[in-house]
């Protein structure tokens, strides 16, 4: 039986789900791979915490990765800490120990991703990363492997469960934004400050990695442009269904003649097609690749367990030498940089939902209508209802247009002028729709 010794850094949510699949199902693990796990040390803040977990009793609890980095038994040390430092500094001291590396954080590898795969090339060790992407979902492997004749022409999906908890949770109850956060937050999907998981920043990073991996592509996390969910009301899901659309927080990167779209943005999407309907904290992948035609991954992209499933799998991996040559053969970050040109959010065409607020009087909608049509908005429907009973003579109602596909440079200048005319109070609201 070959015996691999492994370090977790980190047994916080993750770490304890690895350390429970590695000892609860280390009999199974024996019996599939013919490898015994022995987790020689845990590198934590607060050694003396009670943990969930039982861990074997040879298990160090330390918090110096020097003990880890010095243990030449260990070969395979597994970042769960987290953020960027101090594990950028621990992973790049571990591969020049020769460790090699699984990890879970997609912060550190959207951010740093080329020092650390540079790192590990120049001495020949590995970094798997499946957990980073979408949790469970074992989409790493599928893009590097399973898909890899093929040229990939579109990459979009849910990748954040928070945000998609939050706008399903709205759909549903009519909740308001806050009232939905809130309830995701008193039920463990949405942590005390949500901002990266609202804003589009986590969704970004994760994007910046299949980036990487479908397009051979080095784009980073913050070059992803972003819209995150705060702006979403009611109204607005309330419009979509009307026309017969949800709205999800997408993570797109496409493939155009002129170069490579990559955005995470509140957009329609069509209902009862497989991205519209994916609810709660669930997160999806669509893919679509020449040879393969469409794929659709769904599944757990956050949790202890999903997660220590990815985790341990790249252990598995690891250990049997595949994430060896599964990391030299993509040349993650390397200089195989494709070369494509990131297009600008104003470049990309796609078509557009508005929402504004009107005087209710003739002539409204032509004004509009005119502002599109000089900017080369085309309009597709219009969804105008009648005032309720009560209102009072000066309130405004809203008008909701759909457009054919529009540069979103066109779309942008139109909704600025169309908010400076005397008949439209703004803010008004412009989203994207997903075909
Ligand atoms: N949670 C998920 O569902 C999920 C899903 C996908 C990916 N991930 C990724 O997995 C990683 C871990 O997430 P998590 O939710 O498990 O985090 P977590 O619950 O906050 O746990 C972090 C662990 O790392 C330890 N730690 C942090 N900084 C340290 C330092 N400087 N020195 C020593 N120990 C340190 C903490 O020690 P103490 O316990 O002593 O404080 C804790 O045990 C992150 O990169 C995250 O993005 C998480």
């Amino acid at each position: 039986m070959k015996q691999v010794g492994v370090a977790l850094l980190g047994l916080g949510t993750v770490g304890s789900g690895v350390a429970r699949l590695l000892t609860e199902q280390a009999e199974r693990l024996k019996r599939r791979c013919g490898i015994e796990f022995r987790i020689k040390h845990v590198v934590v803040r607060e050694p003396d915490k009670p943990r969930p977990v039982t861990l074997p009793p040879e298990t160090k609890i330390v918090t110096d990765i020097r003990a880890v980095a010095e243990d030449p038994e260990v070969e395979i040390a597994v970042e769960l800490w987290g953020g960027i430092e101090p594990a950028r500094q621990a992973v790049l001291t571990l591969l020049r120990h020769g460790k090699h590396i699984v990890t879970a954080n997609k912060a550190l590898l959207a951010e740093h991703g080329p020092e650390l795969f540079d790192t590990a090339q120049e001495v020949e060790r590995s970094i798997a990363f499946e957990a980073s992407v979408a949790g469970g979902i074992p989409i790493v492997g599928a893009l590097a492997h399973g898909l890899s004749a093929n040229r990939v022409q579109f990459v979009r999906g849910v990748l954040n469960g928070t945000s998609n908890y939050i706008l399903t949770a709205m759909s549903d109850s009519q909740h308001t934004y806050a009232e939905a956060l809130a309830d995701a937050q008193a039920r463990g999907y949405a942590e005390a400050d949500p901002t990266l998981d609202v804003d589009g920043t986590d969704a970004a990073q994760k994007l910046a990695i299949l980036v990487q991996l479908a397009f051979g592509q080095r784009i980073s996390g913050h070059q992803v442009f972003r819209q995150g969910i705060t702006g979403i009301q009611q109204a607005d899901l309330r419009y979509a269904a009307e026309l017969g659309y949800n709205i999800k927080l997408l993570a797109v990167a496409r493939l155009h003649e002129d170069g490579l779209e990559a955005r995470v943005t509140p957009c329609l999407v069509r209902k009862r097609t497989p991205l519209a309907e994916v609810r709660g904290v669930y997160n999806a992948i669509q893919i679509q690749g020449d040879a393969v035609g469409d794929m659709f991954f769904y599944g757990l992209g956050a949790g202890q367990m999903p997660t220590a499933s990815a985790v341990v799998a790249d252990m598995i991996d690891t250990a049997l030498g595949r994430a060896q040559i599964t990391f030299r053969m993509l040349r993650m970050w390397a200089s195989n940089d494709k070369g494509l040109r990131l297009l600008a959010p104003e470049e990309t065409r796609t078509r557009f939902y508005f929402r504004f607020n009107v005087q209710d009087r003739p002539g409204v909608l032509a004004q509009i209508a005119r502002v599109l049509g000089e900017h080369a908005v085309s309009i597709a429907s219009v969804i105008q209802h009648e005032p309720p009973p009560d209102s009072q003579a000066g309130d405004t109602v809203p008008l909701v247009l759909m457009t054919h596909r529009a540069r979103t440079a066109d779309a942008l200048s139109s909704l600025e002028e169309i908010d400076r005319l005397p008949i439209v109070s703004p803010p008004s609201v412009l989203l994207r729709v997903e075909d």
